[in-house]
């Protein structure tokens, strides 16, 4: 199940390090390349040669080699690895990581790892729970490391609670549940748009919507976690994306959105723009705050069309291009979707229909069809907009294979 996977795993100083061969021994026999990097004082908990003999290759602890005088690049063994486990991660290790501190060859390697990171801390309970503590586990969890929870029980100290690093075993079955997830779209560079639109009007005021980005980002994390190169375009949102594999290009207008995305598209192989982007902008942005007028009782002003954006990239789209968008429809739902579908030249449509309870800009779930060009429709159930990302996904994998 794991052959030909390559797991760095990084030890730290703690004493949990004493059950790490254990580790290294469940992912050998299933298959997987390890290699073990550890810092200075992890040496004092468990032995390199225990961890060379069983992973097969040479223990790193720095990057100069004083035997063969050769220099081993960190940026090398962080390119090498599908998956860093830092195991046992001490106290110390974590406040590090969470600062980009970077003064040992453990800690250059996260810096340099574009692969995912899992962490599973040890430590004694107090220093577990310490504000600090908590924080930079957050802060960690928050940049898309995955967290191996330690568990409740005796500790090295005589105290007990939590603060034990969860067993080995527990450890492989993540790894394991880590490679399940599918990697349909490795190496794709993936391009995504969504949230609002703000059209200013003035300094202080614009024409938005009520989107909340939400539907697009749980896109952009499902591709990430697929294996592609995601690039999302957001529109003013107050969520945060929380993952360090997808690169987040914030902008506020129609017309910023239209720049960034008509950059992007050349190099990209699949885009989905999600965004409910305005369809219309103020012809002029006054200067300065617009003042109410005592003598008017109304107030109007001219609007003009923005870029489509999606129509622009549909025009531009090559065979090895596949582009997605979405149809927000409050009534001949399908009609009005397959219309788009073929006007904007693009292959797939997402439809919403907002008239469906659950469905909408505020809601956490939602309830979608999705068209091919060739018109098939697929419908599916109202559910978690993170679920409803992973068939859109599905249909794009299906279409595109
Ligand atoms: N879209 C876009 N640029 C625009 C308007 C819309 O890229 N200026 C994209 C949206 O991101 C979505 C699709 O076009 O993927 C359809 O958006 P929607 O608002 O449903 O339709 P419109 O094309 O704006 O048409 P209408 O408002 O008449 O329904």
């Amino acid at each position: 199940m794991l052959t030909g996977k390559k797991i760095l795993l990084g030890i730290t100083g703690s004493i949990a390090a004493y059950k790490i061969p254990l580790l290294v021994r469940l992912l050998k026999k299933d298959g997987a390349d390890v290699r073990v990097v550890m810092t200075p004082s992890a040496k004092d908990f468990v032995t390199p040669l225990t961890l060379s003999t069983l992973s097969g290759n040479p223990v790193l602890t720095h990057g100069f080699d004083e035997k063969t005088g050769k220099w081993d690049s960190h940026v090398e063994l962080g390119l090498w690895a599908d998956l860093f486990v830092i195991a046992p991660a001490s106290a110390n290790t974590m406040a590090k990581m969470a600062y980009g501190i970077a003064d040992n060859y453990l800690l250059t390697v996260c810096l340099s790892a574009k692969c995912p990171i899992m962490f599973a801390p040890a430590m004694d309970l107090d220093m577990y729970k310490h504000q600090a503590t908590q924080q930079n586990i957050k802060t960690l969890i928050e940049r898309g490391c995955i967290f191996v929870a330690p568990s409740s029980g005796e500790l090295a100290s005589g105290l007990c609670g939590e603060g034990r690093m969860e067993e080995p075993q527990k450890i492989y079955e993540r790894i394991k549940a880590f490679f399940q997830t599918k990697q349909n779209f490795k190496s794709k560079k993936v391009l995504i748009t969504a949230g609002p639109t703000y059209e200013a009007i003035d300094p202080v005021r614009f024409i938005g919507n009520h989107s909340s980005g939400l539907m697009g980002i749980e896109i952009a994390r499902a591709f990430a976690d697929q294996g592609a190169e995601v690039t999302l375009v957001l529109g003013p949102s107050s969520i945060s994306v929380n993952k360090n594999n997808v690169n987040v290009l914030p902008v506020t207008s129609a017309k910023e959105m239209y720049d960034a995305v008509m950059a992007l598209f050349p190099k990209t192989d699949i885009a989905v723009l999600s965004a409910a982007v305005a369809d219309f902008r103020p012809e002029m942005v006054a200067d300065q705050k617009i003042k109410k007028n005592p003598d008017n009782d109304t107030f109007t002003i001219k609007l003009v069309k923005t870029e489509d954006i999606l129509k622009s990239v549909g025009g531009l789209k090559t065979d090895n291009q596949t582009v997605v968008g979405f149809a927000l429809e409050t009534e001949n739902g399908l009609e009005n979707a397959k219309k788009k579908l073929h006007t904007k030249n693009i292959d797939l449509i997402v439809l919403n229909e907002m008239n469906e309870s659950g469905v909408g800009f505020k809601t956490k779930t939602n309830k979608v069809s999705i068209i091919t060009k060739d018109d098939q429709v697929s419908t599916y159930d109202l559910k978690p907009k993170n679920e409803v990302a992973l068939d859109i996904l599905n249909a794009i994998y299906q279409y595109t294979n």
